[in-house]
């Protein structure tokens, strides 16, 4: 159902947009682009993108417009029209929602649901302090009680775990910051557009699924 789909999933730093997505992505049959991954692919490559990348995200700041536009608009513009798509991290600022608007228009349509995760800071905090991300699929998870970050595996692919380096008190405070100052904004675009849908994301990831769903079933 919902083929072709094109959803933005949008919330602050450890709102859950990348645990959604990846549940999200199989059932709706559209790829998952998140912004933030592409940028730690970059990085694992060793790319000249990349190393430019990591000085800001690991500050918890954006990286410039001029580098990330055009990295997430040509993957979003290399999908087939009526192939759909999960997009996670971006627009992050009212120019991208902008641009983005600009490429999908001349293209065929625009984005048909943004679905806002709104997550008490509280419990930002402390899911991004346990958060875990796998190096091969980058899905991310969380230390069970009683496990330990050596022996658990990812549960989607089997592969390594590793924290991100972006996870650290000072980052996820500056990112928070950057998050209400610089995002938040994006909401109001989208609101305007008629096609912005606030879900609690204070739940459990199974309650926070059947929200996002029920939000974009047609
Ligand atoms: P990015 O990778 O996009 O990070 P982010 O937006 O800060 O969001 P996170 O990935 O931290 O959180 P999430 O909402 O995906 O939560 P998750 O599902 O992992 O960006 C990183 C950096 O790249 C930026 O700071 C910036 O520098 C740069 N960048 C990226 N895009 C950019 C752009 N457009 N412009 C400029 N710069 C850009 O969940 C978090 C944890 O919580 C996990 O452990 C998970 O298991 C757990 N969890 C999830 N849901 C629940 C739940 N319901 N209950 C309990 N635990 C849960
Ligand atoms: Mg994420």
């Amino acid at each position: 159902m919902s083929q072709g789909l094109r959803l933005v999933l949008f919330g602050p730093p450890g709102a859950g947009k990348g645990t959604q997505a990846q549940l999200l992505k199989d059932w709706l049959k559209v790829p998952h682009i998140s912004s933030g991954d592409l940028f730690r692919h970059h990085l694992r490559q060793g790319t000249p993108l990349g190393l430019e990348a990591k000085g800001y995200m690991n500050k918890g700041e954006l990286v410039p417009d001029s580098v990330t536009i055009d990295i997430v608009l040509d993957k979003v513009l290399s999908i087939s029209d009526d192939e759909g798509f999960i997009l996670d991290g971006f627009p992050r600022n009212p120019h991208q929602a902008n641009e983005l608007e600009k490429a999908l228009v001349g293209n065929s349509r625009n984005v048909d649901k943004v679905v806002h995760i709104h997550v008490s800071q509280p419990e930002l905090l402390r899911r991004l302090g346990g958060r875990l991300v796998c190096r091969g699929c980058q899905a991310p998870s969380s230390l069970g009680e009683g496990e330990d970050i050596g022996s658990k595996k990812c549960s989607q692919c089997g592969g390594e775990l590793y924290q991100r380096e972006d996870d650290n008190p000072e980052a996820v405070k500056r990112r928070i910051e950057i998050y209400r100052e610089e995002t938040e904004p994006v909401l109001g675009f989208y609101r305007e557009r008629g096609v912005l849908v606030d879900i609690p994301g204070d739940n459990t990831v199974d309650e926070v699924n059947k929200q996002v769903i029920s939000a974009i079933a047609p």
